[in-house]
């Protein structure tokens, strides 16, 4: 694999030794068929597939809040590049600790953001139907508004409403895309953390799971990233990109190596466009949330699982 020699050229050596390492083992999991269903608590990667979430609904980016964090990168003027002594740190590649917040943050904040209060009227807050899963916070609410019901009542309510958020996760909405790739683990995570958001009373726990680096990576891709970009297709010529393209995530490492990827992420960087070649001021937002390894991650884990691996190979590279 000719990425392979691009990564390494990368990364500090034992970075790249043990990155190295966890792509051949990674590789060998998608190839390896598994005989039975794996334990609830060990997530299987999966490529990212089909169209965006703005394609499938027929969005025109720039008229919808999903994906936007409202902070866009510099001027060409004002761009500073990588530096050439980049290195993500020594973790990556290794199994990383994922707390409930981080799952969030991976595959909710770029729609419903940190405080979870979203951007409606499109995106609503997450914050009520997740009070609403809360038997005491309903009974106090209720009994607040001076209506008060029974405990069995509050708890029936709760327990419908648990139901409802958990469908919601599994199947999305009508915008929302869905999450039904999420673990039984991590969702139990997640959960913890949107009690903690929403101001419900819970048993004060923070959940945690500890998974495999691509995964962290996948979950970036899947939840942020495949909000504007396809799977796969082809990568646009500077006019398409002046006219509006967004390109494929099945470019990304081709087109760009590590540290490019992390700071057109978490710092933005102008775009080449137009008949002229010039650089313009990017359009896309930056996610100055996510952190350097949680990108590296998503690097590792476009080469490890490429996008729409389909059985003819089609749309795999660029
Ligand atoms: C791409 C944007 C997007 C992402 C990412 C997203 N959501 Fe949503 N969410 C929406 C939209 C839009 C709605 C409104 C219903 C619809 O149109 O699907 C919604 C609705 C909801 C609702 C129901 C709100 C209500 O008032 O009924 C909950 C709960 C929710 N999302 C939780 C989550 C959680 C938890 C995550 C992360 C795992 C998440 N969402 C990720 C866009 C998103
Ligand atoms: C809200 C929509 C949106 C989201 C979410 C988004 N992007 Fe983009 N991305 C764009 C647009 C628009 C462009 C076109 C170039 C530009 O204007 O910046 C782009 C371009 C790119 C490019 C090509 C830049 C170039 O110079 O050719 C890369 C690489 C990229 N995005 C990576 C990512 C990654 C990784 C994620 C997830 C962490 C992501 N994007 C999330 C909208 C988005």
């Amino acid at each position: 694999m000719t990425e392979h020699v691009k990564l390494k050229g990368w990364l500090v050596v034992p970075t790249a030794a043990c990155l190295l390492g966890a792509l051949a083992m990674s590789r060998a999991r998608t190839h390896a068929k598994p005989s039975r269903p794996a334990p609830p608590h060990t997530p299987i990667v999966t490529p990212v597939e089909g169209p965006s979430n703005f394609h499938r609904l027929g969005i025109v980016f720039g008229s919808s809040a999903m994906g936007s964090t409202g902070v866009w990168g510099p001027t060409p003027e004002s761009y500073k590049a990588p530096p050439v002594d980049f290195t993500s740190s020594q973790t990556l590649g290794r199994p990383a600790v994922l707390s409930g917040g981080e799952i969030y943050r991976l595959s909710c904040e770029a729609c419903h953001k940190a405080d979870g209060n979203g951007a409606p009227p499109e995106i609503p807050a997450v914050i009520g139907p997740v009070q609403a899963t809360s038997a005491l916070f309903m009974e106090r609410r209720m009994k607040e508004r001076g209506h008060p019901i029974s405990a069995a009542f509050a708890r029936e309510l709760a327990s419908g409403s648990q139901k409802d958020l958990l469908a919601r996760l599994k199947n999305g909405g009508q915008k929302m895309p869905a999450f039904g790739y999420l673990t039984p683990a991590e969702i139990h995570a997640l959960i913890g953390y949107l009690d903690k958001l929403a101001g419900v009373p819970g048993d004060g726990k923070a959940f945690t799971v500890t998974e495999p680096s691509a995964r962290v990576g996948e979950l970036l891709v899947k939840g942020t990233c495949h909000i504007c970009h396809d799977a796969t297709g082809p990568w646009p010529s500077p006019e398409e990109f002046l006219q509006g393209s967004i390109p494929p995530i099945a470019g990304f490492t081709s087109r760009k190596t590590l540290p490019e990827l992390v700071w057109k992420v978490r710092h933005g960087a102008p775009v080449v466009m137009g008949p002229l070649q010039l650089e313009y001021r990017g359009r896309m937002p930056v996610f100055d949330y996510l952190t350097d390894d949680e990108v590296a991650s998503a690097y590792l884990y476009l080469m490890t699982y490429p996008p729409g691996e389909t059985a003819d190979g089609s749309g795999a590279r660029q």
